[in-house]
């Protein structure tokens, strides 16, 4: 029987388990990236684990998130990634270079490799043809010191392209009609291959928007195969030996297929506050907005940023919209700098913003109270933007440039003349300047490492307790990103400072929850977390999971729990296990006192059950966990798991 590009791909990796779909295997991992607010612990661990080089082929640190340097604490954690990554043989990207899957794909992606990243977005290297997969920070620092990375071998969803875009309908349109197919949940250990005839018709950049905002359908990670399309993007970035061709065989089979005529497709926007919140852009026309942004590791491509300057090119923003524009990368930057895309932008009213994640972490253009911001990234979970009370709402370049030469919704298809539709084709050659890329010393061992004072360490942990005792210290509904559990914008910056940071924990939801944990852990009471659907959805945000495990919560309980983020409780030894019967979260109060007897036993011993007492009454709790999971968590985190030589 022929393979798809994923089996191919994977089953060249593989050096763990057996290729069956649904079973655990571990694969060996080529490159890895960090950006920086997850790769400061990223590297933390990395040092902590004794490692004293990397393994991978190319590992990078990208600084991208937390550019701003309001105080000392970003500028420390800075020095510290970039002496780190001299001594440990890790390319550096400087802030200012670019966002992190951008300018991978551009300088370092290669088709048929396997890219770990402590970002989730990471999957945005599958439109090179690489499986790109997301992970906390400590999967990817086991990776880089040679550490096999363990999945579910995966499902594959065919989704078969035919036909071409219209006019005014572009790549984001594709992945947000896929969202609307495939929805947000229920897509988890499968994994999204795009073929078919259409997609002669998408350049990498295109399908990289596509891959990107993938991981928003909560699958491990999406792909493309390597083909022509992808030979000529190599060769414009002076890389086209790195080129292989990949594609699926004839005869190869697939979970399920979906057909998606590209033709047919329509102008698309997620709605507030959620991106499987899908609806046709000419549904909500007429909307008043206050706000459009265009950019970020979704939508920053030469192509993207070209586009939305063609279109805006000889006319004025509406006087009561504020319009800012974010490139990609630096070489972005540069090139539509000279091309004059820049100048049109700046001509007719636009903000030309620092080329950095930025607005799509709200670290900048946090929107006013009430306000409606039309935006080309790939999340718009509630509080994101750094306004609780904004309606965020995601598009495509061209929908967000028609705005907000309007002023209000429109379909660009409405407000443009097709003939007016920009073509873009891509270069024959990128600008390639890799000066803000600084390389490794081959000898890194004289090197010091600068650690400021917000440089911390990873917290301890003990191994699993043999039985659990607390309190239902929080319970919280549907739907919980990690942006709720660890909030990111302005706390960011205190990501290498586990105790600081910890206050922040919640801080939505309840403003007392750092006070009542540190209470119980004084007293030696256990801190347990209830949940409702999704529990952990969003980022890759492995703080998410350390400052809960510093805080002393021992035991998550949700009615369903995301991918990442449970495999970041599991790696820092805090048990996440699902009700078996739903209905019983609704019985559970916060305060309540819960208590688990042999929890240690049943993780130790496979049992796929455990009760938990909640007050006199029992809840049959499920623990989905593999054989390496409980030895995970019995060790308490994969930290003390290394060091017990548990893992390799
Ligand atoms: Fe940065 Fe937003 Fe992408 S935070 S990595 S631009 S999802």
């Amino acid at each position: 029987m022929g393979q798809n590009v994923v089996q191919k791909i994977i089953d060249a990796h593989i050096v763990e388990g057996v290729p069956q779909a649904g079973t655990e295997v571990g694969i060996t991992i080529d490159q890895t990236l960090t950006q920086d607010a997850t790769g400061t612990m990223a590297y933390l661990q990395f040092e902590a684990m004794g490692f004293d080089r990397v393994q991978t082929e190319v590992s990078v640190s990208y600084v991208d998130h937390n550019t701003i340097q309001e105080g000392f604490e970003n500028a420390d954690d800075h020095a510290y990634l970039q002496s780190i990554a001299k001594k440990y043989g890790i390319y550096y990207s400087k802030p200012g270079n670019g966002i992190c899957h951008q300018v991978h794909v551009e300088r370092f992606g290669v088709p048929g490799k396997t890219l770990l990243g402590s970002d989730s977005h990471t999957p945005t290297g599958g439109g090179i043809g690489m499986i790109a997969i997301g992970a906390g920070g400590l999967d990817v620092a086991v990776a880089m010191g040679g550490g096999a990375f363990r999945l579910t071998y995966p499902r594959v969803v065919k989704v078969n392209l035919t036909g071409k875009l219209q006019p005014w309908v572009s790549a984001k349109d594709v992945i947000l009609k896929v969202l609307e197919e495939v929805s947000t949940h229920g897509n988890v250990g499968t994994i999204i291959e795009y073929g078919g005839e259409g997609i002669a018709n998408l350049s990498v950049p295109e399908r990289a928007t596509i891959t990107n905002m993938g991981a928003e359908t909560g699958a491990t990670t999406s792909v493309f195969p390597s083909d022509e399309v992808t030979r000529l993007f190599l060769e414009a970035q002076e890389r086209g030996s790195d080129w292989c061709e990949i594609t699926a065989d004839a005869d190869a089979e697939y979970d399920r297929i979906i057909d998606l005529d590209l033709s047919t497709l329509e102008p698309m926007v997620a709605c507030p506050h959620s991106p499987g919140n899908i609806k046709r852009v000419a549904d909500i026309a007429g909307t008043p907005v206050d706000q459009v942004l265009v950019g970020s590791c979704t939508n920053g491509s030469l192509r993207d940023i070209y586009v939305t300057a063609e279109a805006v090119a000889g006319k004025h923003i509406a006087e009561n919209i504020s319009f800012g524009i974010a490139a990609g990368s630096k070489q972005v930057m540069e090139m539509t700098a000279k091309d004059g895309s820049l100048a049109k932008l700046i001509a007719g009213g636009g903000r030309v913003l620092e080329t950095a994640c930025g607005f799509c972490i709200g670290n900048s253009q946090a929107p006013r109270t009430d306000a409606v911001s039309f935006r080309t990234s790939n999340r718009n979970f509630y509080g994101r933007s750094g306004t609780n009370s904004a309606d965020i709402y995601l598009v495509s370049p061209e929908t967000a440039a028609a705005i907000a030469l309007a002023g209000t919704v429109v379909d660009p298809r409405e407000y443009f003349a097709q003939e007016e539709y920009p073509r873009f084709s891509l270069p024959e050659k990128f600008d390639i300047d890799d000066s803000m890329i600084v390389a490794p010393a081959e000898d890194g061992s004289s090197i010091t490492v600068q650690r400021g004072p917000n440089i911390g360490n990873p917290p301890d942990k003990a191994p699993l307790d043999e039985s659990l005792c607390g309190e239902a210290t929080i319970v919280v509904g549907d739907k919980i990103t990690t942006d709720h559990i660890m909030p990111a914008g302005s706390r960011l910056k205190y990501r290498s400072n586990i105790p600081k940071y910890s206050e922040f924990v919640f801080e939505r939801n309840d403003p007392d929850f750092f006070k009542k944990c540190m209470k119980n852990k004084k007293a030696g009471v256990d801190n347990v977390i209830i949940a409702g659907d999704s529990y952990g959805q969003g980022s890759s945000r492995e703080h998410a999971a350390i400052c809960p495990m510093y805080l002393g919560v021992k035991l998550v309980v949700a009615r369903s729990m995301e991918r990442i983020h449970k495999a970041n409780l599991i790696n820092f030894g805090i048990v996440p296990a699902v009700f078996e019967n739903p209905a019983d979260y609704d019985t559970i109060s916060q305060g309540n006192t819960l208590s688990v007897e042999h929890i240690r036993d049943a993780v130790e011993s496979g049992s796929e059950r455990v009760s938990m007492k909640v007050g006199d009454r029992e809840i049959v709790l499920k623990l989905e966990l593999t054989d390496m999971d409980r030895k995970l968590l019995r060790a308490g985190g994969k930290i003390n798991a290394v060091r017990e030589g548990i893992l390799s």
